[in-house]
């Protein structure tokens, strides 16, 4: 095995939040399912999402200058799979969008961030973004979980009874 294989597979031990991380392209939305996402600082409140430069919306968003990142719920594993099997806006056509402040934020999401690009560094393959959070909306419906990645699949968030209360 090499170092490679064992980072991938030590990462895939990890279970991460997946996003849909979305901007749109003149009118046109675009986006990606990203779990490298992590809160940087509350003041101002801001985020890291980290974006391969080969991803279609690479580009879009640093010319955009502003994205919004949507938590999604485990009744969304659709979002997922519409994004990981389809390409440019037909992403979007599985569930319902607001595109009110400009980028696409996910209906019923756990969470959706709009950002406003701050800072792209450089991160090997990736560009590692710094957003400045501009707006926030949650879910109204405030059941829990949201969904997770873990190994090679999607699993459901959910409070461990004896030791989260
Ligand atoms: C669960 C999951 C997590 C992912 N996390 C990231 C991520 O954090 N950053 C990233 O650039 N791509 C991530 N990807 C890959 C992108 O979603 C996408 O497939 C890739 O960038 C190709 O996009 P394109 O077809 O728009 O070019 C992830 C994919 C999956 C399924």
């Amino acid at each position: 095995m090499s170092i490679f294989d064992d980072f991938r597979k030590a990462m895939g031990q990890f279970a991460g939040a997946v996003t849909a991380i979305t901007t749109t392209d003149g009118d046109q939305p675009v986006g990606l399912i990203a779990t490298a996402v992590c809160s940087l600082s509350a003041e101002p409140p801001s985020i890291l999402v980290c974006v391969n430069r080969s991803a279609s919306a690479h580009d879009v968003i640093i010319r955009n200058g502003t994205f919004a990142v949507n938590l999604l719920h485990p009744s969304q594993c659709e979002v997922v799979e519409s994004f990981t099997k389809l390409k440019g806006p037909e992403r979007f056509n599985s569930s319902s969008w607001c595109y009110e402040s400009g980028v696409p934020m996910l209906d019923k999401a756990c969470v959706s961030m709009r950002c406003e690009l701050k800072e792209a560094m450089d991160g090997f393959s990736h560009s590692i973004m710094v957003g400045v959070i501009k707006e926030i909306r949650f879910r109204e419906v405030d059941d829990e979980g949201c969904l997770l990645w873990r190994g090679k699949g999607l699993h459901c968030a959910v409070p461990m009874a004896e030791l989260a209360r």
